[in-house]
């Protein structure tokens, strides 16, 4: 009896246990299909604005977008005060005509919900809509962006005009679905409902003050708190001095505010009008809000690409290619779509930039797509003739002159239309990645550490060292599972948890080729400093202690490596201890000649490097090169400054692009002669490209 017993319970239990398995497997979610959306066509459009010009133009409009290939545009995110020219009293009628026309030629739209640009009557009769600099004053109207993410006039207001949108709507055939907002993410809001919120949003976070205390270390300065509502934002103190504590849960909460506000309007629109695709217009390598986080409530991520605006932020060398790639690991690599791509010069007030030449935007759509882009969508249409954006040149300008910009588009139009097909599932495969990590970069703001210090700078000296060398590079961000690369470059991983660490160490256990480099594994999670020795958590992962660094922002100093070469170092010199690890390098001068500055540690089954220094350029493409190489990963050939060469793949088989940014014809030589896609005609295995030239070529089995 007993054994019958215990036999029954072991069953019972063993099945517990399968219990996992031996369920249906989980579904995984679809990616969504930009094109299979636009029915079948690649998405290629204008941001048009038809409420700023006559209607007897609009006929013409979209008959010369038809024209140009144009089946998509972005229309209304700034029209709020033209559909509710006062409160409760709403007009779509001049929307509807719009559409009609356009629908009638071909183009669809997304709407944009225009909480971007509040009327100036919502301003005038709830002031507290206004969001607060640090100095505790609103800001006055008159530009846009410019509202409180905790205001419950503005929260009120934004419920009405989108659930008037997405009831007129929700069954327009014409209307493919919602942009929310435009770009979110500033301005920071120091006025009491933020402040408030952020009071909240701590409550929830540590549950007891003591816990908040402890976490944030306030016995410094005696700043400890003894009511939740003594706890500020980290505004206009003396010396602009913050608890780095505080300061990073503020960039958090932030960030979750702002993924709430468009949560709100995504969770009203799902709800009216269920069919409809929801997107957002993001900004790259903009920083202010966590894309990994906000962007699981969209369907698809879409963003706006200016690569002659902002290059602070983009390498000389291939201008957004982060960007792009960081846009779509911000949602498990999905295709995405540029839904504002630079289309003429940009400027406000003063043109800024320079000219480019008009075949760039042509080789900066197929840069888009090359990076995963299954939609383009131009800014905008035609050059306004009003306001602060006269000097951002659209597609057309005042004019409506077919200008050699209009003719770009119209050609990359016809080309995309033809290879829409050829494109249709196919993705970026990478077998690299590089870790995005928000919270080390809001640390980095909070406290740069040494002067003029930029985390983007240093993803772009490993992303560039990889895209120099023909290998696509995945960003993931550490809440993600990177365990299918086979290399992970984490640049200056400042901010590190415990789950982090586990997963870079099982990571590199299971055979992974970890890159870490200086300032890493220097905070824990509540950007305080770690009191292990450095690299802190991840010192025995390193296999090394550091003791010493020297913080040399403007002196140079030098590596020297196995071959007795001296390469230039600069920023930041971690003086390395060797535990488990070997030297691959140590220092030049200084009171630490002869002491490691690079070591490789072997790890399980993998390899961590960890490099304390920043390099000149060109020796991060020996090293990745030599890296890629001992992994097996395909690279490609060597590539003359200012040419691109990127892959998407479909059924195994690769795409290639090639793109010349350069005002200088090229040769490639791409080691077997390909089929050029769009001419159908062979390329020889030194492949010519011309000046601002983009070239689509496939192997065989396409
Ligand atoms: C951003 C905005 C657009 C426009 C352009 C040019 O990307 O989303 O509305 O203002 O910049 O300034």
């Amino acid at each position: 009896m007993l054994t019958a017993i215990r036999r029954l319970l072991m069953v019972v239990v063993s099945a517990f246990i399968l219990l996992p398995s031996s369920l249906p497997a989980q579904q995984k979610p679809q990616p969504f299909d930009l094109i299979r959306w636009n029915d079948g066509k690649f998405v290629y459009g204008v941001d048009y604005y038809p409420e700023a010009w006559d209607e007897s133009m609009w006929e013409e409009d979209a008959a010369i977008m038809q024209a140009a290939g144009i089946n998509f545009v972005r229309l209304a995110e700034f029209a709020w005060a033209k559909m509710e020219p006062a409160e409760g009293q709403f007009d779509f009628a001049w929307l509807d005509r719009a559409l009609k026309v356009l629908n009638a030629h071909g183009v669809k739209a997304v709407l944009g919900t225009p909480t971007a640009s509040p009327p100036a009557w919502l301003y005038a009769k709830y002031p507290d809509i206004a969001a607060m600099d640090e100095n505790g004053v609103r800001y006055r109207y008159g530009s846009r962006r410019n509202y409180c993410l905790h205001s419950p006039n503005f929260l009120a207001a934004t419920r009405r005009i989108v659930t008037a949108m997405a009831e007129h709507y929700k069954n327009h055939p014409g209307v493919l679905g919602w942009q929310i907002d435009n770009e979110l993410g500033d301005p920071n809001c120091y006025d009491p409902a933020c402040r408030a919120a952020f009071q909240n949003w701590c409550r929830t976070k540590y549950k007891s003050l003591g816990a908040l205390n402890k976490a944030w270390g306030t016995i410094f300065w005696g700043h400890t708190y003894s009511t939740w509502a003594q706890i500020p934002l980290p505004w206009n103190t003396l010396f602009k001095t913050y608890n780095p504590s505080l300061a990073l849960d503020y960039h958090r909460f932030h960030s979750d505010s702002t993924h709430d506000y468009l949560k709100l309007q995504v969770d009203m629109l799902r709800k009216i009008s269920p069919h409809k695709a929801i997107t957002h217009n993001e900004m790259g390598m903009f920083d202010n809000v966590d894309y990994s986080r906000l962007n699981t409530a969209l369907d698809f991520v879409a963003w706006d690409n200016y690569p002659m605006f902002g290059n602070q932020n983009y390498s000389e060398y291939m201008g957004p290619g982060l960007a792009h790639d960081l846009m779509r690991g911000s949602k498990n690599n999905q295709n995405f779509m540029v839904m504002e791509e630079e289309g003429g010069l940009p400027g406000w007030s003063v043109f800024w930039g320079r000219q480019a030449a008009p075949e760039l935007y042509r080789v900066w759509s197929y840069q888009a797509v090359a990076h995963g882009a299954d939609g383009v969508c131009y800014f905008r249409w035609r050059t306004s003739r009003y306001g602060t954006e006269q000097y951002w040149q659209g597609v057309l300008d005042q004019d409506s002159y077919p200008n050699s910009r209009y003719k770009i588009v119209a050609q990359t139009g016809k080309e995309l239309a033809q290879l829409t097909g050829l494109l249709h599932g196919s993705k970026v495969v990478s077998q690299a990645a590089l870790l995005v990590s928000p919270d080390s970069r809001w640390a980095f703001h909070i406290q740069p550490t040494v002067e003029g210090f930029d985390y983007n700078h240093q993803l772009h000296l490993y992303y560039d060292a990889f895209r120099r060398a023909g290998v696509n590079v995945d960003v993931v961000f550490p809440q993600e599972d990177f365990s299918a690369y086979k290399i992970l470059v984490a640049p200056t991983l400042f901010v590190v948890d415990k789950p982090l660490v586990e997963k870079l160490t099982n990571f590199v256990k299971n055979g992974g080729i970890l890159i870490l480099t200086f300032r890493s594994g220097v905070k824990d999670e509540h950007n305080v400093v770690t009191d292990q020795t450095l690299p802190g958590p991840l010192a025995e992962l390193a296999g090394i202690a550091i003791h010493e660094f020297d913080p040399r922002t403007n002196q140079e100093q030098q590596v020297i490596i196995h071959d007795g070469t001296a390469i230039p170092a600069r920023t930041w010199f971690d003086i390395l201890g060797p535990t488990t690890a070997r030297s691959l390098g140590t220092y030049a001068k200084g009171y630490y000649a002869g002491k490691a500055a690079i070591t490789q540690n072997r790890f399980g089954n993998g390899v961590v490097y960890y490099v304390g220094t920043e390099l000149a350029p060109e020796y991060y493409d020996v090293g990745i090169r030599q890296v890629v190489g001992r992994l097996g990963i395909e690279s490609g050939p060597k590539l003359p400054d200012g040419v691109e060469l990127a892959t998407r793949e479909k059924d195994g088989k690769k795409i290639l692009f090639l793109l010349n940014y350069t005002d200088k014809a090229q040769t490639i030589s791409l080691g077997q002669p390909y089929r050029n896609a769009l001419t159908g005609e062979s390329e020889p295995a030194d492949v010519q490209i011309s000046a601002f030239d983009a070239k689509v070529l496939v192997g065989a089995g396409f």
